[in-house]
């Protein structure tokens, strides 16, 4: 069959990048021949899973003859307490990733206009452009979001912004302030999609309760079971939004669109407030112990508050690979286009000393 992509496919896809995942521990085992291998590339949790959602799986795992929930009630119900929001507000995806795709396939139109700083997480320009949206890209100030710069860009098309808060690969949070003002100057059915995937790794005095900001605002907010929880493979996210809008979502959504399994062990991961507070005592200190060895080695950095860490290096490609066949994967700063940096996840404090060292062995 002959293939011709400009008539055969969606007008939005033949644009589309392919998604350049970060590198497995096993492929990469196996190309440098290497007995052990750290990965501090995709931003996972630090301790594993949580042990409460793991005693979970042997349980939920007997009833997969059966299909899942498919409005994954006991969950939503379980986020709108967690939340303090009722759970019409909540609305449950196969990973942030199925969250922020069915968002897109409800709202937009083609030719819609979706504003995006960049750099910041790579599927929100993928999700838009999909949907035949017009991406409109406002570059970081001082590796700031400029919201000021996205104010001035908004046209009568304009349907979506998306805001990354810790923004992955900066680590960066908006203020409270900063948020308030910048919604304030909104006009309406603008929708504003706050990215929090990364939110239970900001330190406390400088956390905002965006869910606060809900009723007043066209605001969605979008969480992950993926980082706090350690739950990255089995995939559920959400969102907290308008009932309204997320009623549609759920007839957009696929009616299975979280398995059995994930729910069960979601549910149960909730719960365990112990192994939480664990994750963020070990990636706060870890920040502070990459902190201190990233100035001894004299290389600029970005406070983070987040469970990753961008780093100023020279020549990012080059010393990923290095670092990579000595067994060690970050993720290339030129992913994000910016080539001169790596994106380091906070690992524990041994990997930390590893990483360190070896980065110390590789740099000019
Ligand atoms: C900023 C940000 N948002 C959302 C996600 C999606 O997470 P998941 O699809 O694993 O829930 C990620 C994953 O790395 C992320 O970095």
């Amino acid at each position: 069959m002959s293939f011709d992509p400009d008539k055969m496919l969606r007008k939005g896809v033949v644009s589309l990048e392919p998604y350049v995942p970060g590198r497995s521990i096993e492929d990469v085992q196996k190309e440098y021949r290497l007995d052990r291998v750290i990965k501090l590339a995709s931003n996972e949790n630090v301790l594993g899973p949580s042990p409460l959602a793991i005693s979970d799986l042997s349980i939920s795992f007997s009833d997969i003859h059966r299909y899942p929930d498919s409005g994954s009630k006991s969950l939503r119900n379980s986020l709108g307490i967690y939340n303090k929001v009722d759970s019409s507000s909540i609305f449950i995806g196969n990973g942030g990733d199925d969250v922020l795709s069915v968002l897109s396939r409800t709202i937009l139109n083609d030719g819609d206009e979706v504003i995006l700083p960049t750099p910041s997480f790579a599927p929100y320009e993928h999700v838009s452009r999909l949907m035949g949206a017009i991406p409109v890209l406002i570059p970081l100030e001082n590796f700031e979001i400029n919201l000021d710069g996205i104010l001035e860009s908004l046209t009568k098309k304009t349907k979506l912004i998306f805001l990354c808060s810790p923004n992955n690969p900066t680590g960066k949070i908006l203020s409270k302030n900063q948020l308030l003002r910048f919604l304030e100057s909104l006009p309406e059915n603008i929708l504003v999609l706050i990215d929090e995937a990364y939110v239970d790794f900001v330190e406390r005095d400088k956390s905002v309760d965006t869910v606060s900001m809900l009723k007043e605002k066209s605001l969605f907010i979008l969480r992950s079971f993926s980082k706090i929880f350690g739950l990255a493979g089995l995939r559920v996210g959400y969102g907290i939004g308008n009932s309204e809008l997320i009623n549609f979502m759920d007839r957009v959504r696929e009616p299975f669109n979280v398995n059995s399994v994930a729910q069960s062990a979601s549910l149960a991961a909730l719960n365990d407030s112990d192994f939480k507070n664990r994750v963020i005592k070990l990636v706060l200190d870890g920040r502070e112990l990459l902190y201190a060895g990233f100035n001894r080695l004299g290389l600029k950095f970005i406070e983070s508050q987040a469970n990753f860490i961008f780093v100023e290096v020279g020549d990012g490609d080059k010393i990923s690979n290095e670092l990579m066949s000595r067994g060690i994967i970050v993720r290339p700063g030129s992913f994000f286009k910016n080539k001169e940096w790596i994106r380091v996840t906070v690992g524990n404090s041994e990997e930390i000393r590893i990483f360190l060292e070896k980065l110390k062995e590789i740099l000019p």
